[in-house]
């Protein structure tokens, strides 16, 4: 599966986010990736549906949606109707995440589960075969630019071997501190979704930048 790349526009300069957006389309993302945090679950606020509503306006490119939320089902619909194309729940904080990802599906979209650093593989085992994608965190949720976690890289081994087990098809998308250092390493354990918002879009020349990344990972 060839690796895709799936920037964050957490990172994006906000006053310009159509611009970013189209640079890194330029560039050759395949997905963007929209990080939604509401200030309780993570320690941090970014947008909601209006914006999404604004960035599906602007782009054609997946919509890869990562809802750091509590209660996500309340906003699965307002998600669907903004244009998201995958919603990604985390697995922590969530008793009914078998429903929350059988009702994400019902609503036409693609659902996805996401793990925390601290949470291990194995909670996966029996929520695993209903997803179409895994998020394995390489740093705490929260922000944007923060340093790598090295210790993830046998827990994505771990997953990529229960994906392989499971559904091949499976996505195995990494997020956090993901950029031309850290990318080939993923890959190598079995990640074929990076995401990355500082690595790309802190630097000036953006497409450039989606295009190092890419090459980082194709040699
Ligand atoms: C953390 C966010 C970030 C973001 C990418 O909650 O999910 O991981 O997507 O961040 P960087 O800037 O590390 O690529
Ligand atoms: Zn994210």
């Amino acid at each position: 599966m060839k690796t895709k790349i799936a920037p964050s526009i957490l990172s994006a300069d906000f006053s310009n986010l159509a611009q970013q957006i189209r640079q890194a389309e330029k560039g050759g993302a395949d997905w963007v990736h929209l990080d939604i945090m509401d200030g309780h679950f993570v320690p941090n606020i970014t947008f909601g549906p209006m914006v999404i509503r604004a960035v599906r306006s602007v782009t054609e490119l997946f919509l890869d949606t990562h809802l750091m939320i509590e209660a996500p089902d309340r906003y699965l619909e307002a998600f669907r109707e903004s244009g998201c194309d995958r919603l990604t729940v985390h697995l922590e904080g969530n008793v009914h995440v078998h429903r929350t990802i059988h009702r994400i599906k019902e609503l036409g979209m693609r659902a996805g589960i996401a793990l925390n650093p601290s949470t291990p593989a194995m909670l996966l085992k029996d929520v695993i075969a209903d997803v179409d994608l895994v998020l394995v965190m390489t740093v705490n949720p929260g922000f944007g630019a923060q340093k790598f976690i090295p210790s993830m890289l046998r827990k994505v081994e771990e997953i990529c071997a229960m994906i392989a087990a499971v559904n091949p098809k499976i996505y195995l998308e990494v997020d956090g501190g993901v950029d031309e250092g850290t990318a080939p390493l993923l890959v190598k354990a079995g990640a074929n979704v990076l995401v990355a918002g500082n690595s790309i879009f802190a630097r000036k020349n953006i497409p450039q930048a989606v295009r190092t990344l890419r090459r980082a990972v194709s040699s």
